[in-house]
């Protein structure tokens, strides 16, 4: 995937799309805040933050958080948005060196996975600057419907690139769910839950066809929480 900031052309765009949007609002979100948990006076990483929506939902429910996102644009509408949360340009690619080891008590990740080139050692950083009673809640594209969609070998770990409903063009890694449960066991964590979500009920209101397909196929997203793991 490289350095470039692909989403920042269409940052404000996303946030519109993301805000009340389905696959965001009814669907990833409920999700991963649920895997979180209680995040009342917890300091929370949002790693690949967006444009702040899941910073907004965890400051209201009382963690403290600071984000990060190789998008300039996105870091703008979350100092936007977030004002009292902590947000800087950074590129996963890059060491967390502004994060002493142990400092965060989550780690959140949603919807980003797939555009990271080395993501084990990226995991291996997330876990560094985790408190070892911390957790790290990710979420990716379920590789079902990634392999339904694109074809060939579920097991390959490739890039591909789709232009999607809104124009957006955007590249990333498909992987099997094994690579996934193989890069966080080689960055030192152990999976605590593994969930393939269904639409929230609300969800059925704001588009019944899409809520219906997903509350049946593994064609939407997954999530897991995992820890790290206390053997090293
Ligand atoms: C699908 S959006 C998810 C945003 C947010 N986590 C959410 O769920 O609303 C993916 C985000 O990952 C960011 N991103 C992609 N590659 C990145 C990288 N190497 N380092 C930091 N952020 C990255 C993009 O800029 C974009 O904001």
């Amino acid at each position: 995937m490289g350095s470039h900031p692909q989403y920042d052309v269409f940052a404000d765009e996303y946030l519109e799309h993301a805000r009340d949007g389905f696959h965001n609002a009814h669907y990833d979100r409920p999700a991963c805040l649920e895997l979180l948990g209680d995040v009342a006076g917890r300091r929370v990483l949002d790693a690949a933050c967006g444009p702040g929506l899941y910073a907004e939902e965890l400051v209201a429910r009382g963690a403290h958080v600071t984000g990060l996102d190789n998008s300039p644009r996105m870091i703008e509408l979350c100092r936007h948005r977030v004002p009292s949360g902590e947000f800087r340009v950074h590129d996963l690619a890059d060491r967390l060196d502004w994060l002493p080891d142990g400092s965060v008590d989550l780690v959140l990740f949603a919807l980003a996975l797939e555009y990271v080139d080395d993501r084990t050692s990226v995991l291996r950083e997330l876990r560094r600057v985790l408190r070892p009673d911390g957790a790290l809640v990710l979420s990716r594209q379920h590789p079902t419907g990634d392999w339904l969609r694109h074809g060939g070998s579920y097991f390959d770990v490739r890039v591909i690139e789709e232009v999607w409903s809104k124009g957006w063009r955007v590249r990333y890694w498909l992987a099997p769910l094994e690579r996934t449960c193989e890069e966080l066991r080689e960055a030192g964590f152990l999976i605590e839950r593994l969930v393939e979500p269904r639409p929230t009920a609300r969800a059925a209101e704001v588009d019944p066809a899409r809520y219906e397909r997903l509350t049946r196929e593994p064609t939407g997203f997954l999530a897991i929480r995992a820890v790290p793991d206390p053997r090293g």
